[in-house]
């Protein structure tokens, strides 16, 4: 059990203290405790807790104004994780498509191995059958297609299609990097048959690829985008941007949520994200600790050959390919006192905060190298 965070570390409730590459599943952006979000927590505790949405809060306006200054988007919905998140933006795609595209337009193209959350209909989105199996029947209105490939689009947009879903990196699918050129052509696409593009930046959003938000690597913007883990620096929230033109689509009343925008998490959520955009050098910090990760991992790819098949990522969302389930190392790993993470069955994934410091990753980098020694 872990009881105790501070920065890269946590503490269990044994004593033991791990290095942790985990971050709560890209959640903890800034480290665990991250000073500014704590104070900022704690005043907001003392000032309002909650109050409804039927009322505008000082901090999720704060928050909004934010987001808005800082991204492609003119609106906001909050809410309190990924998945409702993309719900949200599910709901939305159809009822712009319903009121503004020609003929029955209701089908979202995902990717095969995304992964969009666990409520029905972004459970349905998953290109992934492992996580559907057993929920049938699922939510009409999804296909899927091979990520990174613009052919396989082209050929599977019909004119039943109103938007296609994709995660700019996809995470829990195994850390995939698309090749330059794919986002752009995928916009590209949209454009031309006139259907929206989301994409779901739960897990690459809030900085955690060396930019704020992902899409902004590739040149584009989407119509819609999705946020959560990392928003709130450790508290749970999520939210759902889009422009003016697809925001319409929702009057009052067509889509809530009791706690989305809750003074406390946004309060949270404020201090996360001005930080990343006013200490500039996070994002800096992050772009040069993926690179000296990546390196490092890959020297360690030239090493062990036999046990790793690929080293990829951006930024700080970094996976490493092994010939064989992962479960082994990172329980060697947990062993030595560093927390790893494991997905897709055989691929490493390291999502530390921005904070990380090239010592720490040279202690992971030890840990590797001692852990695939004795597998090897
Ligand atoms: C890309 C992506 N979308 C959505 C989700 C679901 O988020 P949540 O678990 O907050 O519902 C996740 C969670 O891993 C994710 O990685």
């Amino acid at each position: 059990m872990l009881i105790k965070g501070r920065g890269m570390k946590v503490w269990g409730s044994d004593g033991k203290e791990y290095l942790d590459f985990v971050g709560g599943i890209a959640v903890n952006i800034l480290g665990h405790c991250h000073p500014k979000v704590v104070v900022a927590i704690q005043k907001q505790a003392q000032r309002l807790l909650h109050v409804s949405n039927l009322y505008h809060n000082e901090q999720q306006v704060k928050l909004a104004r934010l987001l808005v200054a800082n991204s492609f988007a003119d609106k906001i919905f909050f809410c309190n994780s990924g998945a409702e998140a993309n719900e949200a933006a599910i709901k939305l795609t159809r009822k712009y498509a319903r009121e503004n595209m020609p003929g029955n337009r209701f089908e979202i193209i995902t990717a095969f191995n995304s992964f969009h959350g666990r409520t029905l209909a972004a459970l349905t989105a998953t290109g992934q059958e492992r996580f559907r199996k057993g929920f049938e029947p699922l939510v009409p209105g999804f296909s899927y297609v091979e990520f990174d490939s613009l052919e396989v689009l082209a050929r599977s947009i019909t004119d039943k299609t109103c938007a296609v879903m994709l995660e700019p990196v996809q995470g829990e699918g195994g850390i995939r990097v698309p090749s330059n050129g794919y986002l752009k052509g995928v916009r590209d696409l949209c454009d031309e048959h006139k259907i929206l593009l989301i994409l779901d930046e739960v897990q690459t959003g809030m900085g955690r690829t060396g930019r704020l938000f992902a899409y902004e690597h590739y040149g584009i913007a989407p119509d819609i985008m999705t946020l959560a883990k990392g928003l709130g620096g450790g508290v749970p929230i999520g939210a759902m941007l889009a422009t003016d033109k697809v925001a319409s689509a929702f009057q009052p009343g067509s889509h809530a949520s009791t706690f989305g925008g809750n003074p406390l998490t946004s309060a949270a959520a404020v201090a996360t994200i001005e930080t990343l955009i006013e200490d500039g050098y996070t994002l800096d910090q992050c772009r040069r600790m993926g690179e000296y990760l990546v390196k490092g991992l890959g020297g360690l790819q030239r090493e062990y050959g036999d046990l790793v098949t690929q080293v990829r990522g951006l930024g700080l969302i970094v996976g490493m390919e092994l010939a064989s389930e992962c479960t082994p190392v990172v329980t060697a790993c947990m062993n030595r006192g560093v927390i790893i993470n494991c997905t897709a069955g055989n691929v490493l994934r390291f999502t530390p905060p921005v904070i990380v410091q090239e010592k720490d990753i040279d202690r992971l980098l030890d840990t590797l190298d001692f852990v695939f020694g004795r597998l090897s």
